[in-house]
């Protein structure tokens, strides 16, 4: 797939951003902590009211990220080498009343090892009303999740599925030798390879269906931060609507899964899931959750239908037409909410694999990959059972009572929680805050439950029967550690 713009273009718009500053450091500073702040809760005003000053630098931030209208000399002086001319022609820029503004969207993105420039199509704060229905998404907050919760580990080949504007390909490339990209949206494709250009990288850029391309290969790492918005299977929006009803791409990539990964490969992805009446969500996502395979599903939030619509039509920019027609899609199929979250999936090809589904609404340390790496190797560690594991809590676990008046006087609750990593807190009872205070690598596990149980004067093979269920979940959690 061609990039939107010639070589000559991108060589030169590459220059006038690198010549101006134009990244995520320059931006900021240029911006000021205020309007930075107004600008990331989509209020421009401040940030074109700072960009004002017409050098090159603030000229790009007005034009690409506030969605001002600017002087044609002043656009001139800061797409240098590149002509106003030129601009116009391959659609970076477009005529407005009161001089030029921007066709497309084009911003300084970055990590920890420098800058990149990453090109989308425009979003509503800038260009209000409905969005085109072949819009290409800019960097949003599910591609920030995805990109935060990806397992970043040295890989010779990794697919993005539904590439889009390039985002998860960008952080792919810190990592792996070689990156490809599917998206049924051939204007997606062209932005991700313009991307791709302005940084210098090359990607394999395929149209069509989800992995659909790729049939017969494998990979290390699978990402995709897919269309996952669910509905009637009417699809509007390429960036949100799968065409599949209810929440079927998500079961559908994850039951392609193990054709696509190599021994030990990682898929993740974010995805919604229905809670529908008198069913389990664990239950509805696990069954969806391939053989073989250690699996993590995480999940973060949970709308109830109205919420959910409102949303959505709210970030497409549509009008309320279709709410009805869609909440009614909802109570047809007795939904009661629409769970949000990230599934990971590993391809560790063992007969008993650990597949593990929960909520996790606390804030966790960040990155999440390096949180969803340690996990992964927990479970992997544990996968023998318990019982013989000399166990170590964490340095950083703690123990928090809480006493509330009951019927009978106060009752205390008591809690433990780690002062980092996924931070999940675990309500416990005093035989289980003994354990764990005891766990200091000297027993194994059924050694020191059997002491408790003669302690408690219960049957130690009572508690040997409840470690996986108690004990589980504190060591995948991290609270106890294996030695
Ligand atoms: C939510 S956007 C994500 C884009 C980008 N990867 C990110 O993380 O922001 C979903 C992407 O999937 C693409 N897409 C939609 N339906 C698809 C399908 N059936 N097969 C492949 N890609 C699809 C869209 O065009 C869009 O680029």
């Amino acid at each position: 797939m061609d990039p939107l713009f010639s070589s000559d273009v991108i060589g030169k718009l590459r220059e006038a951003v690198e010549k101006a500053g134009y990244t995520v450091d320059g931006v900021n500073a240029a911006l000021g902590p205020q309007a930075a702040a107004a600008l990331g809760r989509g209020d421009l005003l401040p940030a074109r009211r700072a960009t004002s000053g017409g050098s090159p630098l603030e000229t790009l931030i007005n034009l690409f990220v506030c969605g001002g209208v600017l002087s044609t000399p002043a656009v001139q002086a800061a797409i240098e080498p590149l002509r106003v001319d030129q601009a116009l022609s391959v659609g970076l820029l477009e005529p407005a009343r009161g001089g030029l503004r921007a066709a497309i969207d084009l911003r300084p993105y970055g990590d920890d090892d420098g800058d990149w420039w990453v090109v989308s199509d425009l979003g509503t704060d800038v260009r209000p009303g409905p969005l085109a229905a072949d819009h290409v998404l800019g960097i949003g907050g599910a591609a920030l999740t995805l990109a935060s919760a990806t397992v970043r580990q040295e890989v010779g080949s990794a697919l993005d599925i539904g590439i889009g504007c390039g985002i998860q390909a960008l952080h792919l490339a810190r990592h792996s030798r070689k990156i490809t990209g599917t998206d049924i949206n051939p204007r997606a494709l062209a932005m991700a390879a313009t991307t791709a250009a302005l940084n210098g990288l090359h990607w394999e850029l395929l149209e069509g269906d989800l992995a659909e391309p790729v049939t017969g290969r494998r990979f290390d790492l699978v990402v995709s931060n897919p269309p996952f918005v669910i509905g009637t299977g009417e699809a509007t929006h390429v960036y949100r609507d799968s065409g599949r009803s209810a929440d079927g791409v998500v079961a559908e990539m994850l039951g392609a899964a193990t054709g696509l990964l190599t021994d030990g490969g990682w898929l993740q992805l974010l995805g919604n899931w229905l809670h529908v009446a008198g069913q389990e969500w664990t239950e509805r996502v696990g069954g969806w959750l391939p053989e073989r395979c250690d699996a993590w599903v995480v999940q973060r939030e949970v709308l109830d239908p109205a919420e959910y619509v409102a949303m959505w039509l709210r970030d497409a920019g549509e009008d309320a037409t279709r709410a009805d027609r869609w909440l009614d899609w909802f109570a047809e199929h007795d939904v009661e909410g629409v769970g949000f979250g990230l599934v990971t999936v590993r391809a560790s090809n063992v007969d008993s694999p650990s597949q593990v589904l929960e909520d996790l609404r606390q804030q966790t340390d960040h990155p999440l990959g390096i949180q969803v790496r340690e996990f992964f190797g927990r479970l992997s560690a544990v996968r023998g059972g318990l019982l013989d594991l000399h166990l170590v809590a964490d340095p950083s676990v703690r123990l928090t009572q809480e006493a509330v008046r009951g019927a009978d006087g106060w009752e205390v609750e008591e809690q433990l929680l780690t002062g980092g990593g996924l931070r999940a807190a675990h309500a416990v009872d005093p035989l289980v805050v003994a354990l764990v205070g005891g766990c200091d690598g000297t027993l194994s596990l059924r050694d020191q439950l059997t002491m408790l149980a003669q302690a408690h004067d219960t049957d130690p093979a009572t508690l040997h029967a409840a470690a996986e269920l108690v004990v589980g979940p504190l060591v995948r959690h991290g609270l106890l550690r294996p030695l």
